[in-house]
């Protein structure tokens, strides 16, 4: 019986096909045993034959993988973007994926726009709830069409939902150290309790019950306007940041920024115990889809991320090593500085692997 760990994998739409390639390119090379099975799930699909997800697809991702590996969903010839909200929120909510995990690093002191952060001034995460808040969709319209038009948009939070991510934040305070091998020690919640009282109100009191739990980790409160500020100002003070759905998705949008762009941040979509899903936090992109342009590094990084949580810490560290010299050695794409395409960074840092770890592997 083989022992390798099968991998789905849904590269989606526009660059996400492309980053994707180049990450299992890398994933071959760096010698882990998977076996990756795709699927044509996303915009072409849908405008072919009207399926998003087919029927029983996430039951099926459930039973025959170990993980998904995705790419991005959104193209301009589905403006209503309904495949997008069935396959990616689908695997977010049906799969009870309720821990978005968005690590901040800077890999190199080049890639960041701050003046003087180091890359051990920037190693933070973001732990963003997953299955509620406004993306439920919960509303409707009333009077559509009409000057009295009304449009409700209800932000769900459950006692349950809010109590498990920020539980999660604190055990992942608790079980992961820094890069640099020394503890985590904070957890920092952002809400904006001073104005959404009921669901603001909601989280601090379980923030406040959670923590007497972890006495070793220091609770924090931020507000999140206030968040944004600081995160610009000096992102040297975070370190475990646990928030709504929202919130966590504006958030790593301008942490990713802190990293050298939306095309270097990684991601993974966790529920503990059950398969869980990896995606880089950038989109489709369309502008710059078919181009040979978008950096798939943080594509690399999230199949990097996906070996960790499969317990290929090895395969992992190889492929995140292979990302930093790449990065060191400028054979990078042009958002980051480089002069090089998505296939050839892919190949550059395949290459490094095969050759890095010669001894050992069979490419
Ligand atoms: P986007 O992340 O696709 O792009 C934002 C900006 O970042 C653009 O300037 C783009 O060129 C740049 N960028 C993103 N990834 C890059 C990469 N790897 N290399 C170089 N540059 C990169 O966000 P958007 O433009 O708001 O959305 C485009 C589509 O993607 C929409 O349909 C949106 O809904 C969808 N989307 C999907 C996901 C997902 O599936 N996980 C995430 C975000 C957005
Ligand atoms: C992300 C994306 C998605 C989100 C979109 C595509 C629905 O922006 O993964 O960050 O908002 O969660
Ligand atoms: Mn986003």
């Amino acid at each position: 019986m083989s022992q390798a760990k099968q991998i789905a994998v849904l590269a989606g739409d526009g660059i996400g096909r492309e980053v994707i390639a180049e990450a299992i390119k890398v994933l071959s090379a760096c010698g882990a045993a998977v076996e990756t099975t795709g699927f044509d799930w996303g915009a072409a699909r849908y405008l072919a034959d009207g399926v998003t997800v087919p029927a029983d697809g996430f039951a099926m991702l459930e039973r025959d993988f170990d993980a998904i590996l995705v790419g991005a969903f959104g193209d301009p010839r589905v403006p209503t973007n309904i495949h997008a909200k069935q396959i990616l929120l689908g695997m977010r909510f049906r799969m009870d994926l309720y821990a978005n995990v968005r690590p901040v690093r800077l890999l190199d002191s080049g890639l960041g726009p701050l003046k003087g952060v180091e890359p051990k001034d920037l190693d933070f995460v973001v732990i963003r709830e997953n299955t509620e808040g406004a993306y439920v969709d919960a509303g409707g319209v009333f009077k559509q069409g009409t000057d009295e038009e009304v449009a409700i948009q209800e932000d769900i939070n459950t006692r349950k939902g809010v109590e498990r991510i920020i539980r999660y934040a604190f055990d992942y305070c608790e079980k992961h150290t820094k890069l640099d091998g020394s503890p985590r020690k904070r957890v920092l919640m952002s809400d904006k309790s001073n104005a959404m009282t009921h669901a603001g109100g909601l989280w601090q009191r379980v923030f406040k019950e959670v923590s007497r739990d972890y006495p070793q980790i220091k609770a924090e409160h931020m507000y999140v306007d206030a968040l944004c500020l600081q995160m610009v100002r000096d992102p040297r003070q975070f370190d475990v940041i646990v928030t709504n759905n929202m919130f966590g998705d504006i958030l790593t949008d301008l942490a990713a920024g802190l990293q050298g762009g939306l095309g270097m941040a990684a991601s993974g979509n966790i529920h503990p115990g059950k398969t869980s899903m990896f995606e880089p936090v950038h989109g489709s992109a369309p502008p710059i889809a078919g181009k040979n342009i978008a950096n798939p590094m943080g594509a690399m990084l999230t199949s990097a991320m996906m070996l960790n949580h499969l317990g290929l810490t090895v395969e992992a560290a190889r492929i995140e090593r292979a990302v930093l010299e790449a990065v060191r050695q400028k054979k990078t794409t042009q958002d980051i500085g480089g002069a090089l395409g998505t296939r050839e960074v892919g190949d550059w840092v395949a290459n490094h692997l095969c050759i890095a770890d010669n001894a050992e592997r069979r490419c």
